[in-house]
């Protein structure tokens, strides 16, 4: 079986090469962003007539989520028309997208459980146009599983978990937001559900809902990684309102994850036990 992926040199492009490698899958290619990039339809049609892929992964996108306030066509751009162009060619060459969004596509602002059949009202321009990605690849393409996940990080890229080290290891104290609640996703446990859904060759096609079990606040997060990690750097707790940021974000985004697991009889684990496997590889 092929597997391309798109947006390889991302943290999730890389989590996905790492599983690829640990569970020895080798049919998977992952082009530079000169060979796949997403917006030119005619390069995506070069490069799935050379692979012939059965599964396309798609990690590209525009994820700067407060610079997107500011560059709301480039954003749409890579968020929607990239979808869109994907999926057109995954209907030409007969492959089963397997695309990420984001548990931004929702409002978030009453606590409680989002389901896939929630409605999404995006509050900010990344969440927007993460959503008509959504909606452009719905509208195309019947093969495509759209997993949506939340506050993703790894050993890989710019994530907030990384923030955190490098700030403990400068600073004697940080202020972080504890008024916003939510489920850390560590990208390889994402990359290992992506393997596990393509392996179950399954053809229950749609929107699913991906994090880590748990909930937490950014400062809980932040307190628990300077335990794990025995950083010594006062945390003090921030209200959302006291640290003004370009994009709002939801108060309360904790998704329902029960449909991809009775699914895919996908486990999930908890979010504490997934940051000490982090913290461990990163040291
Ligand atoms: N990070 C999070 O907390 C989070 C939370 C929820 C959902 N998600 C979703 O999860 C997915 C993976 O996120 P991530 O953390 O891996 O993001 P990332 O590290 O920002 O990776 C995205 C990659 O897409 C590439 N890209 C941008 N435009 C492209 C194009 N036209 N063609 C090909 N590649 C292009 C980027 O390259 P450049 O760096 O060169 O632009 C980057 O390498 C995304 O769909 C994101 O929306 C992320």
């Amino acid at each position: 079986m092929k597997i391309v992926v798109l947006g390889a040199s991302g943290q999730l492009g890389h989590c996905l090469k790492k599983v690829a490698e640990e569970r020895n899958i080798t049919d998977v290619s992952f082009p530079s962003e000169q060979d796949g990039n997403i917006l030119d339809a005619n390069l995506l049609d070069i490069l799935f007539s050379k692979e012939n892929p059965q599964f396309v992964i798609n990690c590209a996108a525009y994820t700067a989520v407060d610079k997107a306030e500011d560059e709301i066509d480039i954003c749409r751009k890579v968020n929607r028309d990239g979808a869109e162009i994907i999926a057109k060619s995954c209907l030409k060459h007969n492959a089963t997208l397997i695309h990420v969004s984001t548990d931004f596509v929702f409002k978030g602002n009453i606590p409680q459980l989002l389901s896939e059949t929630d409605p999404a009202e995006p509050e900010n321009i990344y969440g927007l146009t993460k959503l008509e990605g959504e909606q452009a690849i719905s509208d195309v393409l019947e093969k495509h599983f759209t997993l949506r996940t939340s506050w993703l990080y790894s050993e890989f890229g710019n994530n907030f978990v990384k923030t955190m080290l490098r700030l403990g290891g400068e600073r004697e104290q940080l202020g972080v937001i504890m008024d916003q609640a939510g489920s850390p996703t560590y990208a390889i446990d994402l990359a290992g559900a992506i393997f596990d859904i393509i392996e179950s060759n399954s053809a229950s096609y749609g929107i699913y809902h991906y994090s880590n079990e748990g909930v937490t606040s950014w400062f809980d997060f932040a307190k628990t990684i300077f335990d794990l990690s025995e950083t010594s750097v006062k945390v003090n707790p921030v209200k959302t309102s006291e640290y003004v940021t370009k994009a709002v974000r939801p108060a309360y985004s904790v998704m329902d994850k029960s449909k991809i697991k009775s699914t895919f009889g996908i486990e999930i684990p908890y979010w504490r036990e997934s940051l000490k496997v982090c913290l461990a590889r990163l040291s």
